[in-house]
């Protein structure tokens, strides 16, 4: 069978958040076939290493977002559009995820894939920085994703709280940080990040605003409920 994994592999040597076992059971539960479209992203990040969500991740943001009938979806960081494919799916033929990323060639490769899977017209690509486009974008959102910088996380999360609609979500990957997070007094060159990360995490958890919940897979995607 093909291993459509994504290339983003644990390299730390630190934690792995779910045990390999485990992580190899969820696989084999999901159907590994799909669009041609999805392979070929799939193909694409591992040929180039690009950090994309994998499938299983892929699958609980599809689930998550038509579980609140979501129809409006702003993606914070959206590389090529494999993330956007997934929303898209959810919101159908009258919803819009409008996505962002500081590079145009993604835009481009974004617009290609998701021409292709028929999902480009349910989206909305901006280039430029993400926050920037953001504050340019009016109204309230059911679901606000989040996949830029780690260092900005804490940013992001102040911006996006605010324009959540209630009983709508804010999902964040790559929380668990390969396991970093749980490290007390790590240090290394992607510290900073480490720390955003967890100041990101910890204002989530403390808001009395939200309910939160994180999922373990891959490399950690939070969840939170505006209440
Ligand atoms: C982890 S990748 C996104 C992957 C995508 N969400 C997926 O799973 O398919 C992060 C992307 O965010 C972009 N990026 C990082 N910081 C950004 C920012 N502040 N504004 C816009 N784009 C940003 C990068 O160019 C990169 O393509």
């Amino acid at each position: 069978m093909k291993d459509i994994r994504s290339p983003d592999k644990d390299n730390s040597g630190i934690l792995i958040p779910v045990n390999p076992a485990i992580e190899n059971y969820m696989w084999s539960l999901v159907n590994q076939t799909g669009h041609p479209v999805l392979i070929e992203m799939e193909e694409f990040a591992k040929l180039r290493n690009f950090p994309i969500v994998n499938r299983l991740v892929g699958i609980f943001l599809e689930t998550q977002a038509k579980m609140i009938n979501a129809k409006r979806v702003f993606e914070f960081g959206s590389g090529y559009g494999y993330s956007a494919y997934w929303f898209a799916r959810a919101v159908r033929n009258d919803g819009c995820v409008i996505c962002s990323d500081s590079d145009p060639v993604n835009c481009e490769r974004a617009e290609k894939y998701l021409s292709a899977a028929s999902l480009w017209q349910r989206t909305e690509f901006c280039v430029g920085m993400a926050q920037d486009i953001f504050t340019r974008t009016d109204g309230l959102f059911d679901i606000c994703y989040n996949d830029v910088d780690k260092s900005a996380y804490p940013e992001i999360w102040q911006m996006a709280k605010n324009r959540i609609r209630s009983g709508g979500l804010y999902i964040a990957d790559n929380v668990l940080w390969h396991g970093r997070v749980a490290v007390e007094n790590y240090t290394d060159t992607v510290s900073d990040s480490t720390e955003a990360i967890i100041e990101h995490n910890r204002l989530i958890f403390n808001d009395p605003e939200f309910d939160a919940f994180i999922n373990p897979t891959r490399d950690g995607v939070i969840v939170a409920r505006k209440k």
